[in-house]
């Protein structure tokens, strides 16, 4: 560290403290050298879609306004918040949802977006490709192959325009990597999300 570096951090220490001194040295090198990276995967061939895992009824949103209420507060009770401004910026930016309901209850969410409604991604998309995102199993849904049937069912649908289907996982994600390579998915390349206008 030479000199000027030194007396920036220790400046840096007294205007905004301990906390704010360790998430500058430490929260944000990892943040970028290691929970921001995404592997980006690609599925070229319209995958079987084998039976579901378990019974389920599977709705089809287009809008928000299509949305059942039961289903919004359910998916905003037990994932918060944030999960249901997920769901109305995801469908006024022109993605379409499925929902997995088990005896009427929430069990997984999956969005595909065409790539027409892509303004830019990971990597150039065709107008007829699928981006596939916001796979999500409630938890006690969980580990019983619910989001890799979701997958594939929804890659097969997003495929029927002759296009390829893409998907990005955060590269700590193990249990969203493995779905997406079960269900057919190629690992293409490991990035950092492209900035707006970039
Ligand atoms: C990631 C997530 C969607 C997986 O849903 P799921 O329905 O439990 O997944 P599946 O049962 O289809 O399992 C997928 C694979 O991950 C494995 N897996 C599931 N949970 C795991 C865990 N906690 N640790 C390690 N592996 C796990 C399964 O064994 C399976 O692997 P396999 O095909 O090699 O046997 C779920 O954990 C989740 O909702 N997480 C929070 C949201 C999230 O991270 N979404 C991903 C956005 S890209």
């Amino acid at each position: 560290m030479n000199g000027t570096l030194v007396s920036r951090v220790v400046r840096f220490y007294r205007r905004e403290g301990l906390p704010a001194l360790l998430r500058e040295l430490c929260v944000r090198p990892y943040r970028r050298l290691v929970l921001d990276w995404h592997y980006v995967f690609v599925c070229e061939q319209v995958p079987e879609v084998p039976p579901p895992p378990m019974e389920l009824e599977l709705r089809h949103y287009r809008s928000a306004e299509a949305l059942d209420a039961e289903v919004r507060r359910s998916v905003v009770g037990e994932l918060g918040a944030h999960m249901g401004r997920a769901l109305d910026e995801a469908l006024a930016g022109g993605a379409e949802l499925f929902v997995a309901c088990v005896s009427e209850a929430v069990a997984a969410l999956q969005f595909v977006r065409p790539g027409r409604a892509v303004d830019h991604w990971f990597v150039p998309l065709r107008p007829n490709d699928a981006v596939l995102f916001g796979g999500t199993t409630l938890p006690r849904f969980r580990r019983r192959g619910l989001v890799t049937w979701m997958i594939r069912h929804q890659t097969h649908y997003a495929m029927q325009g002759g296009g390829r289907a893409y998907a990005d996982v955060k590269v700590w994600n193990t249990p969203a990597i493995r779905a997406v390579e079960s269900a057919g998915f190629r690992r293409i390349a490991r990035m950092r999300p492209l900035r707006s206008g970039s």
